[in-house]
């Protein structure tokens, strides 16, 4: 997407309004609530954007720009959507979504923040509240807890997971794998866990193969971790029946963490990327992972 030009005009700051042109604004998509970009701090209080806040809406469009498809996709098939955002946080990605797509739906499809942190959880009730967003809730859990919870519907279209932190992405996988999710959409932060087996196994690892020179050094160890965890998340997709893509979130130059991996359930064979998936833990010297990317249901197979 490119970057539009800034404009100085304001936009008015009512509750509802929406921008109805593309002139005054360019960057605010028509429809959208002025408010409500105000209340996320994407506008400032009187209606300008800066640096700072342009910067976050192209991120959040860049990303969006994946997501619609998806959304138009399920919506034509089911006729409603259900989509669950997991390490919601503030909700940037669950309100922009909502405003751009849901808020002209009357069919019951729904969008689910999954956040532990109750103070954002309640903060972004009350937004929903204030804007009058009916589809909209924000539960108090962690992802491995909503994975049982009964608030959520058995069967979910859509998961998104944004920087949701060390293995809450894992748990999100868990969660649309067990929700039969049609399509996942994963921005992973950092995860720690499988650089520390790598680092724990190093000793015996080491005098195996040359290529385990890849992560000797503490730095490296860190480095190739969170890109072998991301290699075994696809894989394990891969062996669960998902097509996957995995691509650059462009505009996220502040964060290391730009990797975007959209899965979509294909039902496609199974059987090789789940060997090459324990080939990999095998080589790496983590088998113990085993169970964190093969589930019960994969086990089965
Ligand atoms: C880096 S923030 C990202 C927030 C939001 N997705 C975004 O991109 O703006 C990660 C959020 O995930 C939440 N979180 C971390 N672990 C979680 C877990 N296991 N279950 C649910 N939320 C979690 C944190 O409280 C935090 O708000």
């Amino acid at each position: 997407m490119k970057p539009n030009k800034p404009s100085a005009k304001p936009v008015p700051a009512k509750i509802g309004a929406t921008v109805t042109g593309a002139d005054n604004m360019p960057e605010i998509r028509e429809g959208q609530t002025v408010a409500l970009l105000q209340e996320l701090h994407i506008l400032t209080r009187d209606g300008k954007m800066n640096q700072d806040s342009r910067r976050k809406l192209k991120q959040v469009y860049h990303l969006y720009q994946f997501i619609e498809p998806l959304l138009k996709d399920v919506l034509a098939e089911k006729g409603q959507v259900s989509l669950v955002d997991h390490g919601a946080g503030k909700s940037y990605l669950g309100f922009i979504i909502y405003d751009l797509f849901f808020k002209a739906l009357n069919d019951g499809s729904h969008i689910y923040g999954i956040e532990t942190r109750e103070e954002l959880v309640a903060r972004s009730q009350e937004l929903a509240k204030q804007f009058n967003f009916p589809g909209m809730s924000f539960l108090p859990l962690s992802v491995a807890e909503s994975t049982e919870s009964k608030l959520l519907p058995d069967r979910v279209d859509i998961v998104t997971a944004l920087h949701a932190c060390n293995t809450a992405t894992d748990d999100a996988i868990q969660f649309a794998l067990k929700k039969k999710a049609k399509y996942m959409v994963l921005v992973p932060c950092c995860q720690a866990e499988v650089a520390s087996v790598l680092k724990k196994n190093k000793g015996q690892s080491l005098g195996k193969s040359a290529l385990t020179e890849i992560w000797r050094h503490p730095i490296h160890t860190r480095e190739f971790g969170s890109q072998i965890t991301n290699v075994l998340r696809c894989l394990q997709l891969e062996a669960h029946g998902y097509q996957v893509n995995v691509t650059e979130l462009v505009g996220w130059e502040h964060s290391m963490k730009n990797e975007l991996i959209i899965a979509t359930y294909k039902n496609l064979p199974r059987q090789r990327p789940s060997e090459r998936l324990r080939e990999v833990l095998e080589t790496v010297g983590l088998e113990e992972m085993g169970n964190r990317f093969f589930t019960e249901q994969l086990e089965k197979q």
